[in-house]
């Protein structure tokens, strides 16, 4: 059930905490991706280094990133974004209240007010601080709001007391947090998403052709963060420079002729994400051997390919979702929008060749989600974005 899933494992100040190690070793063994934030005082009780070790990513405590770390200090909006499923194990009686009231004043409980997916607390404490009416209130309170809470265990605690307040055994939290995600539903589901990524390339002869260096990159990550998210998903792609996932249904074409009477077949969609880089123009005469050098002339003489997303936007079924990109040098945020208007999309998503994060074979991107009333900036690794801006758009729309 974890497998491929993505967790961030919140880790607050108890001594209980030197076991969220092993609750992140049991969830990668089980297939799942963690991410790791812990509070302050929760440092005291086990290094951050462990976790960013064990993780093979960093650890994040203060919204204002650490020295050293990503220079992003709205990370905790794109973690939000990019969990399946946020498990705060264990988390004291402080955290509890801070959260019961909306107060962000470190990554975690920022994280908690950004997060899009469920939640689930571990409360480990001493039995007095459990028993409280402050804590049993707040319990109750989260539990109302939706959020999940595993039942602490009985037994010694730290005090010396016995109680009930212990941090769960990992294999029960690691149960918990598969039925949970069992039982979720993607915003996409029952969706059928298509999506177009790669170049197309134009041929001459049988041995030259016209092209971009397009990856398939962002492609194929919008193509995985819908299928992750519960759709049905068709990826049309061109000749593409990485591996395309086994397990996404794909059409395989190569000119941009190909691809419009590919895209035309799944016409139905319901929503459709054109990442291709699909080639503005052909030649207008296609040879069919091998041209000489001794025979030819200099000039390659091109005809205009059929613009897809137009077509698409002109063509558009009610209720269908239409996302192009638009990848510009100069100017983009008006060549964008234009865009945008021209081809009748729901959103854009515009990337400039100038940004050093950014564009063709990069795994970054510096992305704008345009919409003809937003304009939200990302920024991150091609494969989270995905997640990120699907999760942006659809989340609260289905
Ligand atoms: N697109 C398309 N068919 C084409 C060209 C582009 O469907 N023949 C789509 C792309 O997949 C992308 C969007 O249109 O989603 C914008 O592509 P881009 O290359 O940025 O812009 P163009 O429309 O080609 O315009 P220009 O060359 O003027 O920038």
């Amino acid at each position: 059930m974890l497998s491929g899933k993505r967790i961030i494992l919140g880790v607050t100040g108890g001594i209980a905490a030197y076991k969220a190690a092993y609750l992140l070793r049991e969830f990668q063994k089980a297939g799942a991706e963690v991410r790791v934030t812990m509070t302050p005082s929760a440092t005291r009780f086990i290094g951050s280094d462990t976790f960013a070790s064990l993780s093979g990513h960093e650890v994040a405590v203060e919204i204002f990133p650490d020295e050293g770390q990503s220079d992003d200090w709205t990370r905790h909006i794109y973690w939000g974004e990019w969990a399946d499923l946020f498990v705060i194990a264990p988390c004291t009686a402080n955290t509890l209240a801070k959260i019961t009231h909306g107060i962000s004043d470190n990554m975690l409980t920022s994280t908690v007010l950004a997060a899009r997916c469920p939640i689930l607390i571990c409360p480990t404490m001493d039995g007095e601080m459990y028993e409280s009416p402050s804590v049993s209130k707040n319990l109750t309170e989260l539990e109302q709001k939706g959020y999940h809470i595993l039942e602490p265990a009985s037994g010694y605690l730290a005090s010396g007391l016995e109680g009930k307040g212990r941090l769960p055994e990992t294999e029960d939290i690691l149960r918990s947090a598969s039925d949970i995600i069992g039982n979720m539903e993607g915003p996409l589901e029952g969706k059928k998403v298509l999506v177009t990524a790669g170049p197309t390339r134009e041929y001459l002869d049988p041995v030259r052709f016209i092209s971009n260096p397009s990856s398939g990159k962002m492609g194929i990550a919008m193509a995985e963060a819908a299928r992750d998210l519960g759709a049905e998903v068709i990826l049309i792609h061109g000749p593409l420079s990485v591996a395309a996932p086994d397990d996404l249904r794909r059409v395989p074409v190569t000119s941009a002729a190909q691809m419009f009477d590919a895209v035309k077949e799944y016409q139905d969609a319901d929503i459709v994400i054109m990442s291709a880089a699909v080639a503005d123009f052909t030649p207008s005469e296609v040879h069919e051997h091998k041209v000489k050098k001794s025979e030819s002339g200099s000039e390659i003489r091109l005809k205009r390919t059929q613009d897809i997303l137009k077509w698409l936007g002109e063509n558009k079924k009610e209720e269908q979702i239409l996302i192009g990109f638009a990848m510009e040098t100069e100017n983009l945020l008006r060549n964008a929008r234009t865009k945008l208007d021209e081809k009748n999309a729901d959103y854009i998503i515009a990337n400039s060749l100038n940004d050093q994060d950014s564009g063709f074979g990069s795994d970054l991107n510096k992305v704008h989600l345009l919409s003809k009333t937003s304009d939200e900036q990302f920024k991150a690794t091609k494969k989270d974005l995905g997640r990120i801006l699907l999760n942006k758009i659809f989340r609260n729309r289905y």
